[in-house]
């Protein structure tokens, strides 16, 4: 892999990194202004940052080896450079002036699992032109700007819970998030517990088009039960006046932003291990976003002695599960469960804890 040097010749003036995130309950709440109880992940985007010597930005991936040379003016780029180049036109629209600037990134985050690659992409490129220039900027605001970046340039109609978990979660403990206020607050794990990411070797499909969709019908649900947002509705009942599919996903959204508010009351582990078993079901049955290798990966770790609880994590249609498990046994679960789903036809891959 190329180094910042070999690219361009100087050494850079500095760096900034940001983590990827794994969800732990509160699943296509966000877009609803709803809960939602990430953590952040070991792996991180780092990007080193120098001044440009001509009139363009080169933006290199040492993962892909690519590089892309452009202007301001020029049409948005895709792939890599269209997270990079939209946070850079956000700041110059907020009113900074961001001169030509050499960027080189690197990731540990994987991409296509769930993860939040893009969201450390941005954060990670933010703190780093925060850096460079003394930007005064804090971290919600470098947060919010990571997710129009993700609207506006790459497409994508997300919430704001992956730019604020990489932005402000810690791999130690799980950001509780309103993210209609934004208000926050740092918890613990259940005691002892460890968190286990494995992949399902599942490329997300659809994503872009399903996520969509989804949120089209959140937004249709909420006008017919005449409120704001579903995070208005507390009570399940309330559902049935919706003409389906519209009452099966309002009904996921009120009952996940029910069990992120009762895992925030402080819950035993098994206890926090079932809400993640019931997001799963809900997820799968009501919201439609799984598929059937995550329902077999799933299935194999909850039945897995040492496991308190497991569901996907990320928006579906493909990539990674998170699970609950008794401290100290991560590992050891996560090859017996892996050897079970590999021996399906599947080629899973564990993500966390990262040595495993
Ligand atoms: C993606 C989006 C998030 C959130 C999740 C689903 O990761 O970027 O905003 O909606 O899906 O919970």
């Amino acid at each position: 892999m190329k180094d910042f040097q070999q690219i361009f010749g100087t050494e850079p003036e500095t760096q900034a990194s940001a983590p990827g995130r794994v969800n732990l309950l509160g699943e296509h709440t966000d877009y609803n202004d709803g809960f939602v109880l990430p953590t952040a992940i070991p792996q991180r985007t780092t990007v080193k940052l120098g001044f440009s010597k001509n009139a363009q930005h080169h933006f290199y991936s040492a993962e892909l080896n690519q590089q892309v040379n452009i202007s301001n003016n020029d049409p948005t780029p895709s792939g890599f450079a269209s997270y990079i180049f939209g946070c850079i036109q956000l700041l110059q629209q907020e009113g900074y002036t961001i001169p030509p600037l050499n960027l080189h990134v690197t990731s540990q985050v994987p991409i296509g699992s769930g993860l939040s690659s893009s969201a450390a992409l941005e954060v990670a490129t933010l703190r780093g032109v925060r850096s460079l220039l003394n930007l005064d900027l804090d971290d919600v605001r470098i947060a919010q700007l990571g997710q129009q970046a993700e609207i506006q340039y790459a497409g994508v109609e997300c919430g704001i819970m992956d730019q604020m978990a990489s932005s402000l979660a810690d791999t130690d403990h799980m950001l509780f998030l309103d993210t209609r206020t934004l208000e926050r607050q740092v918890i613990a794990f259940p005691s002892g517990t460890e968190i286990l990411v494995i992949d399902s070797g599942v490329p997300r499909t659809l994503a872009g088009s399903g996520y969509n969709q989804r949120r089209a019908e959140c937004e249709e649900a909420a006008r017919l039960l005449e409120v704001q947002a579903l995070r208005d509705v507390s009570d399940p009942q309330a559902v049935e006046i919706l003409p389906e599919p519209l009452k099966q996903r309002a009904r996921h959204v009120i009952t996940e932003n029910n069990r992120v508010l009762e895992a925030l009351q402080g819950v035993s582990a098994q206890r926090f291990g079932e809400l993640m078993n019931a997001s799963h079901a809900s997820l799968r049955d009501d919201y439609e976003v799984s598929v059937t290798a995550l329902d077999t990966l799933v299935a194999i770790l909850q039945e897995t002695p040492g496991v308190f609880g497991s569901r996907l994590t990320g928006a579906g249609f493909g990539g990674a599960s998170v699970a609950l498990v008794a401290f100290g046994q991560a590992k050891a679960i996560a090859q017996n469960v892996l050897k079970r789903y590999n021996d399906v036809g599947y080629t899973g891959r564990i993500l966390v804890p990262a040595s495993a």
